[in-house]
């Protein structure tokens, strides 16, 4: 990404102390298996961690039960068998769709103020957010693009092709984003969730974004409640080496 409007959703993760909502990552869950799973992979994801806590808490039973829909191929039987949650996601079927498992920190949101990062501390880098973005992006592609340019026209995406036929004089591009060779693959109630939420194309587009930052990491929750200790630790320490410091160099002054 770079360049293209990032829009700021609001995440349960977002900001020092936020954590993953778990009904929004089965909810992302969701959306991933019924429409992003036909093209992407998840390789590094072990089916397994769909049970931890922090992560979409599954039970062990829906775990085993939503391993068993993937064939793997086992070479120690030298067959293929049902997966098992000790398998990962399978890779992309479609050879030019990425996998998705690390995607949400591979691509960043927000660019800056580099400064202080306050920006970056309140709100991350934005990887979730600019997916987020990217899948409510798709716009009728400007009417200075040939018809046969190939992909599809989305203003939150900036690596892909570009019409000479859409830049000005300097080379400069008119319009924003470019030409992703992924359809629109969310247009809102793809999906029904069984808890009745709403599936309007940007609760959609925020909970699966949700979901690929879990996958990109799965320990956020932990990472941050392990900080905040060792923030607490170190403060409570400062304080106590100051008292001592006082109190060893008193009788000097
Ligand atoms: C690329 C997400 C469904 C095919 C991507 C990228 C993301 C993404 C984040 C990378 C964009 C970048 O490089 O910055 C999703 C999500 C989906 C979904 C969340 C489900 C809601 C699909 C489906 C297909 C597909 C169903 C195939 C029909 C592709 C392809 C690319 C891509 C071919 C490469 C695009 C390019 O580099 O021009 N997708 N995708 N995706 N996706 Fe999807």
């Amino acid at each position: 990404g770079g360049g293209g409007h990032v829009e700021n959703f609001d995440f349960p993760f977002d900001g020092p102390f936020g954590t993953y909502d778990t009904n929004q990552l089965q909810r992302g869950l969701q959306i991933y298996t019924e429409v992003c799973s036909a093209c992407h992979g998840l390789k590094f994801v072990p089916l397994r961690t769909l049970a931890d806590e922090g992560g979409p808490h599954l039970p062990e039973d829906q775990v085993r039960a939503y391993s068993e829909q993937f064939e793997v191929f086992d070479p120690e039987l030298d067959d293929m068998r049902p997966g098992k949650p000790v398998d990962h996601f399978p890779v992309s079927a479609l050879e030019n769709a990425p996998d998705l498992s690390l995607m949400a920190k591979a691509r960043a949101g927000f660019h800056g103020p580099y400064n202080l990062g306050i920006n970056q501390l309140m709100n991350g880098i934005g990887g979730p957010e600019y997916i987020a973005t990217l899948l409510i992006s798709y716009e009728d592609a400007p009417s200075c693009a040939p018809a046969d340019f190939p992909g599809h026209y989305n203003t939150a995406f900036t690596a892909g092709g570009y019409p000479e036929e859409c830049k000005d004089e300097d080379g400069h591009h008119m319009y924003p984003g470019s030409w992703i060779a992924m359809a629109q693959p969310l247009s809102g109630e793809d999906v029904e969730f069984a808890d009745g939420h709403s599936n309007e194309l940007h609760h959609e587009a925020q909970d699966v974004a949700a979901f690929l930052m879990w996958t990109a990491e799965p320990k956020l929750s932990q990472r941050k409640q392990a900080g905040f200790v060792g923030v607490v630790f170190l403060t409570l320490l400062s304080v106590l080496l100051y008292l001592t410091n006082k109190r060893i160099w008193a009788p000097v002054k």
